[in-house]
C-alpha cells in the first residue's frame, strides 16, 4: 500500500519542494489544498518546534495521515533572537520586514544572525517527532540582490560573501537551514519511526 503524508501548508513551493525531496521514497504527498476544510491552526507557540509540532498534530488528527510541518524564521543575535517565530508578522510584506530589520540594526556592531527551520512529523496516534536545521551568518548594512524571499536580500551566510538573494536557488538549497532540516525529515520517514 502507497502511504500518504499531507503537508501542513497551502504554499505551492513548500509542496514542490518536498515531493521532489521525497520522490525515490514510496510515499504521496498530499497538501492542505487537498483538504480545503482544515482548521486554520494558529502559530502562537514561543519556539519553532512548537509551532511545527502543532501544525503537524493537529492535521494529522484531522485528516488521519501522517502529517508534516515547519515553521522557520530568523534570529539576530544583537536583537536577542528577535524577529524569531515572529519572523513573518515582524512587518506586512517583505520590503517592510527587511527596512524595519536595517533601522533596528542601525549602529549594531554585532550583526551575527541565523535562519532557523523546525519540521515536525506526526501520525494520527500522536506519536511525533521534530527535527532542526540552522544556517549561521550575518546581517549586511543594505539589501542586495532579487532571487529569494523574506530576509534573503540582507543575509549572508557564513563562508559566503553574497547575500542569499544574490545565489542561486540551487546553491541556497545546498546549506539552507530548510534543505537541512528537510534531509533530517527524510530521515525520520525512511526509518519508518512513525508507523501509520
Ligand atoms: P514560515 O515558516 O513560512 O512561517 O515563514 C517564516 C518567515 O521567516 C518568512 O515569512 C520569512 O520572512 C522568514 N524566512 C524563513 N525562511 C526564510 C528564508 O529562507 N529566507 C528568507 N526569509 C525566511
Amino acid at each position: 500500500m502507497i502511504k500518504e503524508i499531507v503537508l501542513a501548508s497551502t504554499n505551492q513551493g513548500k509542496l514542490k519542494e518536498l515531493r521532489k525531496l521525497l520522490s525515490d521514497i514510496e510515499i504521496k504527498v498530499l497538501s492542505l489544498n487537498d483538504f480545503p476544510e482544515a482548521p486554520e491552526v494558529i502559530e502562537d507557540g514561543i519556539t519553532f518546534e512548537e509551532n511545527a509540532l502543532k501544525k503537524a498534530m493537529q492535521i494529522a488528527k484531522y485528516t488521519k495521515k501522517l502529517a508534516i510541518a515547519d515553521d522557520s524564521g530568523l534570529e539576530v543575535l544583537a536583537l536577542g533572537g528577535a524577529p524569531g517565530v515572529e519572523s513573518s508578522r515582524f512587518a506586512k510584506n517583505d520590503k517592510e520586514r527587511v527596512d524595519k530589520l536595517l533601522k533596528v540594526m542601525e549602529n549594531k556592531r554585532n550583526r551575527e544572525a541565523k535562519f532557523i527551520c523546525a519540521i515536525a512529523i506526526a501520525n494520527p496516534g500522536n506519536e511525533v517527532k521534530v527535527v532542526r536545521g540552522e544556517v549561521e551568518g550575518v546581517i549586511t548594512e543594505a539589501p542586495k540582490g532579487n532571487c529569494g524571499f523574506g530576509y534573503d536580500p540582507v543575509f549572508v551566510a557564513e563562508g559566503y560573501t553574497k547575500t542569499f538573494a544574490e545565489i542561486s536557488m540551487e546553491e541556497k538549497n545546498k546549506i539552507s537551514h530548510r534543505a537541512k532540516a528537510l534531509i533530517k525529515a527524510k530521515k525520520v520517514l525512511e526509518e519508518k519511526l512513525l508507523e501509520v
